[in-house]
């Protein structure tokens, strides 16, 4: 098992990845002092898959288990599933120390950890990834959110997890198509942070898509280390974090101009590689390492290319990227690579330039 600590003061917890840790997950809370009750939020689909062998486990640890769940999809990240939920747990005579386990996918993390931000202002939270995204990305940090209408996103806390347990054994159920979509983030961490672990993806990318166990633990264990720098150094998203939406400015705006069609690693893949052109042109980024990178995302079955669209798509897409929530003062706040593994946030990108790279003409 591999340990990764995330240090925050005293918000500080540890990453567990391995395989078979799902049974024990009771014990170690029981060990952390907890005991009485505890929640585990999942949808449908994850409940099937997993929900028995923790829930067995947090039951020989003494604890009274409640499991609550949603269907699966981004859909269901609501505030009124929060609401239903809130109800369900008052009901259970839920308490503030009652820890809440999220396992399922960066959904279900997002939501069941916006629910323990905000139930009773504030309850104990595990993270419990089953997702490869999840593992790699939205387990660590403390975002959590649920959407609004069409707005992702837009209703959340800052809210840090007691303990993160990525057990790899859940992964064996994930479709391949998942497995790429979080091979998306996973190669935008050593794209802004580490050039050599983007070499070792290049060599080792099938064995990792195929589950070899310590190739994907080293995956896991380097992503996590990544993304927990990222974050120790700037907990709150001011600037230093925002590295992180590397091929997320370009990526949002496809996802929404599709309609959600396109998946978001597709779209973080097509984001990144349209920000690697933006480098190139403002005379950053080697040629070759452009060329790297691209070839990294394909061996990850990951689009390289923009959609078909027509003209007034085009115009829209745009038109989303000026309005991101990333934009300040009306700047776009974009993250370029100064080489590989070397990322910074730069405001002198326009739209002019972004339309002009993607499309070849510059918007009215
Ligand atoms: N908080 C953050 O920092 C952060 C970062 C990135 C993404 N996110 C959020 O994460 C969400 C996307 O997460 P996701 O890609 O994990 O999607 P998801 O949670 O919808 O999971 C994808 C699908 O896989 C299924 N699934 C989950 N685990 C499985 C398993 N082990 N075997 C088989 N099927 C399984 C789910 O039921 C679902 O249908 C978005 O809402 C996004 O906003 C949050
Ligand atoms: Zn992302």
């Amino acid at each position: 098992m591999i340990k990764v600590k995330v240090e925050l003061g005293q918000n500080s917890y540890e990453i567990s990845i391995g395989s078979g840790l799902l049974p024990r997950v009771g014990l170690w809370l029981k060990q952390m002092g907890f005991s009485g009750k505890a929640v585990i939020i999942t949808d449908t689909s994850v409940r099937e898959l997993n929900a028995d062998v923790l829930e067995r486990g947090l039951s020989n640890a003494g604890f009274t288990v409640t499991v609550l769940e949603v269907p699966p999809g981004e859909e269901q990240k609501t505030l009124a599933n929060a609401g239903r939920l809130y109800q369900k747990m008052a009901e259970a005579f839920i308490e503030r120390t009652s820890p809440v386990l999220a396992l399922g996918g960066g959904v279900i993390g997002d939501l069941a950890g916006f629910i323990a931000a905000t139930y009773m202002r504030g309850v104990p939270l595990v993270q419990v990834p089953t997702t490869l995204l999840a593992m790699v990305d939205s387990s660590v940090g403390g975002k959590t959110a649920v959407d609004h209408g069409s707005l992702k996103n837009m209703i959340g806390a800052f809210y840090q997890p007691s303990m993160v347990v990525a057990d790899m054994d859940t992964l064996k159920t994930l479709p391949r198509e998942e497995m790429s979509n979080g091979m998306a983030e996973v190669i935008k961490h050593a794209a802004i942070k580490d050039k050599g672990f983007l070499d070792f993806l290049g060599e080792n990318i099938e064995n990792a898509m195929s589950l070899n166990p310590a190739v994907l633990g080293n995956i896991l264990e380097k992503n996590v280390r990544i993304k927990a720098s990222v974050v120790e150094a700037d907990e709150k998203e001011s600037d230093l974090r925002r590295i992180l939406n590397y091929g997320h400015t370009v990526g949002h705006a496809v996802e929404a101009v599709t309609d959600f069609k396109i998946k978001h690693g597709q779209a973080v893949a097509i984001g990144m590689i349209a920000a690697a052109k933006i480098s190139r042109r403002l005379g950053m980024l080697h040629e070759d390492e452009a060329i790297k990178l691209e070839a990294v995302i394909g061996q990850a079955g990951l689009p390289v290319k923009l959609p078909e669209l027509n003209r007034d798509e085009k115009e829209k897409l745009l038109d989303l990227i000026k309005h991101d929530k990333k934009v300040r003062d009306d700047k776009i706040m974009f993250v370029l690579l100064k080489s590989l593994g070397n990322a910074f946030v730069s405001d002198k990108v326009d739209i002019g330039l972004i339309g002009e790279v993607l499309f070849g003409w510059r918007p009215a």
